[in-house]
This record gives C-alpha cells, structure tokens and sequence, in this order.
C-alpha cells in the first residue's frame, strides 16, 4: 500500500526526511525539521500571491477550475441559480444546509428587521463630496458601523456575533443604495419592512417619490440570481482578505470594510467596471481585431478574461450570459453585446488565450446586465460587493470556529541590508 508521504533527501546534507501527506498536501511546518546547521530556522515555501499554498481547511464552497464547477455547500451554482433566492443562499452559506420554511421565514424577517442604519450614519454618508466612487462610500461606511456596535467585538458570544451578521446583511443593500442616491443628488429612500430583500434594494435605488413604485421583475430575478453567483467564491482575494484580518480577532464590520477594498481592484470586483471601459474604448465591432492584437502585444488585459483557478469557462459567466438576453428582452439589447461576443469568439479560437487558458469570467457579461438596469459603472462593484458580504462573513465565521487557525503572519525571504552602523549626518554624502 502506498505510504501517504514525501521522502525527502536534503542533498546540502544527505539526510533524508518522511513529510506525511494529508488531503494531497504537506503541512508545511513539517518543513522545518529540514535544516544544515542545528541553529537554522529551518526549510519555508515561497509562494508570492499564494499560487499554491492551501491557506485553511473549509466545508463552504468548493471549485474544480479545470472542470468549470461551482458548488456551495455542494448544491451546484446552476441549480441555486435556477431556483433558489440571494437569502436561502446566505443561509446555505452561513448554516451549511437550505433552511426549511419556518427557518427562511424567520431569516428573512430577521434581516429586514436590521435594513435601517443609524441616522448619524446616513449623516457621515452626507460628507461625502456630490461625486465620491460608491464603492469607497460602501468600505468606509461599514467600517464606521463598528463604531455604533461596540458590542460586536464580542466575536465568540454566539448571539452577539449571529446579531451583527444579520445587521451586515441587512444594511449593507441600504448603505449601497444611499451611496448611488448620494451620487445622483437625489434624497435617500428608507427600506420598506413589506418588501422582499430585492424589491427593497432596488426600491431603495430608484423610486422616485411614487408610493406605487414597483420595480421590472425581469430585474428583480436577474439580481437574485446575480447575486447568488456572487456570493461567495472560496479563497479568492477578498475573502483571505476577510480572513486575515478576522485572524486579529477584530469586529466584522472593520474586517468586512477591509474585504471590500480588496474587491475593489480591478483585477478583483472592479473587473465589471473595467470590462465597460474596455468596450467603450473598442467602441466599434470593427476594432476588435486591432484591440486583440494590442492585448497580444503585452499591451493592456482582455478584462473580464481569465481567472486564477478557472482554467475553463466560468461556470457563472454561463448563466449570466444567458441571463443578458432576459434582460434585454425587456431594455432592448445592449449595443455593448455584440463587441463583448465578438471578443469571446476570437478569444476561445485564439491559440494567445487558448494557451494561456482565458475563457470568459463571472465579470465579462455582468457590467452588460448591469448597464441596461441601469446602473452607473462606479456602481458595478457594490452590486459585488453586497453578494459577497455572504460568503465574506460565513469564511469569517468559520475561520473564527477553526481550531487550526491562529492570528496570520507569513514569514519572509529577507534579501536587504547586513547589519550596518547609523552614519551620523555630517558624515552622508
Ligand atoms: C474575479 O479569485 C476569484 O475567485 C475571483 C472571482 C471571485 O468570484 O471572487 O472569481 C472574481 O476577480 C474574477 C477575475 C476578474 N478579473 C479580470 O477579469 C481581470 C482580467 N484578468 C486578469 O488580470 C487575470 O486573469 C486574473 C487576475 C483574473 C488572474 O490572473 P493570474 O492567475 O495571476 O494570471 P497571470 O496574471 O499570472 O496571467 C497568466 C498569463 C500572463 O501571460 P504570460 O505572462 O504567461 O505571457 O495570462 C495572461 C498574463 O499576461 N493573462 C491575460 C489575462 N489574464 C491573464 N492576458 C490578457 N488578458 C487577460 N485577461
């Protein structure tokens, strides 16, 4: 029977060292038996961006990159997409199992219970300048909701701790859409308790004094379902962002503010926004072949192309593509579309992306839908980041009950200065 271990021979030494394996990988403290004097510090991995480094153990969400799957909590996305709503999912995501009816209901209550922020809050969101980027508005608000929650630094009193991700969940749809009625110099809109949580936000965003004010259902579906898909997505950037920082033991809205700065990125959650920038400048069907050819020359991204575990389509991107043309059904196709098909095509035939293995992620077509809901690009982030408040509080959690985890702090391959003595100023050149 095959041993589940590395031999390991240190050629500087001759020893020679058993690593056992576990799940197909090594712990890599086991590493630092590995040394040539007994006062060495011992064998580290260096592994910039974590390109390879297993950084937790977790039952939430689970990725095959080569095979295009996404499952949460084992449920595949096609199958919540097609019949679940943004709640159940937050539900699955944080419990581990779809609630029953009783258990949606009282969730579902519970959330719309805490849609209201603090008018002192709405008042910070006030000092923001007419035409502040949302998404800066979405991170410094919620880290300001740990200053009016004092009490959620209380992060292993189960109770305390079920209450603030029931208020993130519930405000941060509010303080987004605050956010886009700031920009747009229009007054803000209260939740209304009578509404489901899409209805809500989307009430919220643009209701315009009607009482009557009932938002398109296409839109209402294609945002749950937006919404699931972006829910959670495992180690990406932002959620080990969340976890690093909730390694510290901080409250979750301060970890939360920091999550969502990675999101940000344009390499992360601001990819949808940079994706309508990128067919804005190609502008006519026609330049595609030149902006291909730039993008082959090392000049620029395919933005909305290519992902770090994904070497296969997206399986979001899928459902999102098909979702585009229900939108448009109802808003009349975005003229964008038929530049962002054009793109694909040459992409998948491309040997340049086929060898590097770009296929078309989860923010290629979402910006599309977006825009013909309306939504300004600045905003596209938020709609992200909302989502993915799930996923970034149930990895929070679940780090926080993870018996192997501890504060995080990587070591380092020092390359700088030997010790040296301070030259006095006089002395420098
Ligand atoms: C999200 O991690 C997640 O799960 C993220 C996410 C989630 O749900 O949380 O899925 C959400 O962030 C989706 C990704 C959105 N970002 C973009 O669409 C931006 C464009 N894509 C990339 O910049 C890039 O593909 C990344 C950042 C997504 C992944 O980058 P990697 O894995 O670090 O790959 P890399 O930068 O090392 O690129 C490998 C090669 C390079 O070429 P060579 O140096 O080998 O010649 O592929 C090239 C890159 O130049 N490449 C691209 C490209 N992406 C990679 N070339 C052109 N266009 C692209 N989009």
């Amino acid at each position: 029977m095959a041993k589940e271990s590395l031999t390991i021979t240190d050629n500087r030494t001759g020893k020679l060292y058993e690593i056992p394996i576990n799940y197909g990988t090594i712990h890599s403290t086991d590493l630092r038996q590995i040394k040539v004097h007994d006062d060495d510090f011992g064998m580290m991995t260096y592994d910039p961006a974590f390109m390879n480094t297993a950084s937790c153990k977790s039952t939430i969400t689970f990725i095959d990159g080569d095979k295009g799957i996404l499952r949460y909590r084992g449920y595949p996305i096609e199958q919540l997409a097609e019949h679940s709503t943004y709640l159940e999912v937050a539900y699955l995501l944080l419990n581990g199992e779809l609630p029953n009816g009783t258990q949606l209901a009282v969730w579902e209550k519970d959330i719309t219970a805490h849609t209201f922020i603090h008018e002192n809050v709405k008042k910070l969101m006030e000092g923001f300048r007419y035409d502040a980027h949302p998404m800066g508005m979405f991170i410094s608000t919620v880290a300001a909701l740990s200053t009016f929650y004092p009490e959620a630094n209380k992060i292993f009193d189960a109770p305390t701790r079920q209450k603030q991700i029931l208020r993130l969940l519930g405000k941060v749809p509010t303080i987004a859409a605050f956010s886009y009625r700031h920009i747009k110099g229009m007054p803000y809109v209260y939740p209304n308790d009578n509404l489901s949580f899409i209805e809500n936000f989307l009430t919220m965003m643009y209701s315009i004094g009607s009482p009557n004010f009932k938002p398109e259902p296409v839109f209402e579906r294609a945002l749950n379902i937006l919404f699931i898909l972006h829910a959670d997505h495992e180690q990406n950037c932002s959620t080990s962002a969340m976890r690093n920082i909730g390694s510290s033991q901080v409250d979750p809205y301060s970890a939360i503010a920091g999550a969502a700065a990675a999101l940000y990125g344009p390499l992360h959650g601001g990819a949808n926004e940079a994706v309508i920038r990128m067919l804005d400048h190609i502008d006519d069907i026609k330049k595609v072949p030149e902006f291909i050819a730039k993008v082959k020359n090392g000049e620029g991204r395919l933005m909305g192309f290519g992902h770090r575990v994904y070497k296969n389509y997206d399986p979001r991107a899928k459902v999102i593509k098909k979702l585009a043309y229900d939108v448009f059904e109802v808003t009349g196709k975005n003229p964008k579309l038929e530049i962002a098909l054009e793109l694909e095509r040459i992409a998948l035939e491309d040997d340049y992306f086929v060898k590097r293995k770009l296929y078309p992620n989860v923010d290629f077509y979402s910006g599309l839908i977006y825009q013909a809901m309306n939504f300004p690009m600045e905003f596209f982030p938020v709609l992200f980041a909302i989502p993915r408040t799930a996923g970034w509080i149930s990895h929070w959690q679940e780090l926080l009950m993870d018996p192997d985890q501890k504060i995080a702090r990587p070591r380092q391959i020092y390359l700088g200065k030997e010790a040296r003595d301070y030259v006095p100023i006089s002395k420098r050149k």
